[in-house]
């Protein structure tokens, strides 16, 4: 078998992976929220109703920022109904996700939620119904002080300091024809233009996001990029970048080849980015936010049905886009985490989408206990080793053809972490052979050891984690051989997703 080296050298890095690499996002869509983040009553929820099964989850994947309240649900919101005493807080139609939204769970509580577990807020202003002055009287509300009506409206529910809500997205793919009041390029430039000076003069020290395509799919993609980065390129930090990937062909390579449609796409924003960098003559780099991606099935999953019967339209909490994830899905994602990695000098910011019962890692049950889904572990095993730099490194990879043409069978990404001494490696091996590889530093130090592998593998690429069988699909802890240990030369076995740890001081 010939062996494949990878060569790690110290300084030869892509960028520092922030950590809101490691972001996520909740938008009041089907138990997302209600009997998701937020459940009173139940038995492992606080006084607040915050449910500290969820939470503890929340914390095991290492979660930095969360996005909310929307997604499409954003679009047709307004704000003010989810502030204050929650008994004279209005119920509303939801035109998004024809749901009834009761806005018992609101702005306050996202903060408060936010606050108490340690997560990073990115809060979205209604560009679809919502006017500029409405985005501003929000962050109003939000940032400012005190000493105007808005800012003391928060005081008098109890909120002394501003919340400093620092990282904001100017509406929701508004170039999708199904969002509430759609906009074209042009349209939504010179309204995300007004609000981002409203919202500026407010509050100067946020960053901003703009909207880039909502998919690759539509029409207008890449060109509504190009036109929004022309007309926002000096008032947005990040331009937004969506993506959900699913099994169209059926086949399991061209499945698990997704992250070459990842790259693909980072490719054409980053030079889209770039053109409309040299054609304003600009010195700023804009950077992406990622903020939307995931596997999500969208043919063939029982919601798009949901509403077929007329009796489950407008009810409270629907179970939307409930997705119950494979062992495959789970390989997939792991693929996709490597791309956000090698790709973090100008993907800054990413959220999966979404983090509870909504296409998420984690599922709950209504009264009853949460699970991991198969999409927890890939992450996980990411997120906690995968602080640091980023590493570039060549290795020879043998191709298969798939869908997306020749497509590495290994794909992987490295981070070093100074502070731990620590090298890991992430690999998902698609290939239906195992791959013999060999990992070798330089200039790190004197030591050099592989000192653990984790794996996610099974013999089942269908099995998934469900109430009865929870823990059918985990990630594990592999013994590693003496030989492999201190040669660093070990097999990565066929279809699967894997972590190793190389001591390098
Ligand atoms: O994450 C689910 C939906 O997907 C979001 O509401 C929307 O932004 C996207 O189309």
């Amino acid at each position: 078998m010939r062996t494949i080296k990878y060569l790690f050298q110290k300084g030869n890095s892509i960028a520092s992976v922030p950590d809101e690499l490691y972001g996520s996002f909740v938008e009041h869509l089907g138990r997302a929220v209600y009997s998701g983040i937020y459940e009173p009553g139940h038995p492992k929820a606080d006084k607040n109703g915050f449910r500290e099964d969820v939470a503890s989850m929340i914390k095991e994947l290492g979660i930095s920022t969360v996005r909310y309240p929307g997604g499409n649900f954003v679009s047709g919101y307004n704000w003010r109904d989810g502030i204050g005493p929650k008994a004279e807080r209005p119920v509303r139609l939801d035109y998004a996700w024809l749901s009834k939204e009761t806005n018992q769970f609101g702005n306050d509580e996202f903060y408060t939620w936010c606050q108490k577990y340690d997560l990073s807020p990115m809060v979205a202003v209604n560009l679809g119904t919502g006017t500029p002055q409405d985005a501003g009287y929000f962050i109003e509300y939000c940032n400012f002080p005190g000493g105007t009506t808005l800012s003391d409206l928060r005081k008098s529910h109890g909120r002394a300091e501003p919340y400093n809500f620092k990282l904001w997205c100017l509406g929701n793919e508004m170039d999708g024809p199904w969002q509430t009041c759609h906009l074209e390029a042009q349209e939504y430039v010179r309204k995300a233009h007004e609000t981002a000076k409203i919202m500026r003069w407010v509050d100067p020290d946020i960053k901003l996001v703009g909207c880039g395509s909502a998919t690759t799919l539509l029409p207008t993609y890449p060109e509504w990029d190009r036109i929004v980065l022309e007309g926002l390129y000096d008032d947005i930090d990040f331009l937004s970048c969506h993506h959900y990937f699913e099994n169209s062909t059926g086949k399991t390579e061209d499945f698990l080849g997704s992250y070459v449609l990842m790259e693909n796409f980072i490719h054409t924003i980053e030079s889209t980015a770039d053109f409309v960098k040299a054609k304003l003559r600009s010195k700023k780099d804009m950077m992406i936010s990622f903020d939307e991606w995931n596997i999500w099935s969208i043919e063939g999953e029982p919601w798009m049905n949901y509403f077929a019967d007329p009796s489950h339209r407008f009810t409270e909490k629907p179970p939307l886009l409930e997705q119950s994830y494979t062992l495959l899905d789970a390989l997939v994602f792991g693929g996709l985490m490597c791309t956000l990695i090698n790709h973090c000098d100008r993907v800054r910011m990413a959220s999966l989408a979404q983090l509870v019962n909504v296409i998420a890692p984690i599922f709950t049950k209504e009264g009853g206990p949460a699970i991991a889904q198969t999409i927890f572990y890939p992450f996980k095993m990411v997120s906690e080793y995968g602080r640091g730099e980023a590493l570039r490194f060549f290795a020879d990879v043998p191709c298969i053809e798939t869908v997306h043409g020749q497509t590495r069978t290994l794909h992987s990404s490295a981070v070093y972490n100074e502070e731990r001494g620590e090298i890991a490696f992430f690999v998902l091996n698609l290939g239906k052979e195992s791959a013999r590889i060999e990992l070798k530093t330089e200039g790190f130090g004197d030591k050099e050891e592989l000192v653990s592998h984790t794996i996610l593998s099974g013999p089942d690429l269908l099995v998934r984690n469900t109430f009865e069988t929870p823990n059918a699909v985990m990630s594990r802890d592999s013994a590693l051989t003496e030989a492999e240990v201190k040669c660093l030369v070990t097999d990565v076995p066929a279809l699967s997703f894997n972590r190793y740890v190389v001591k390098v001081n």
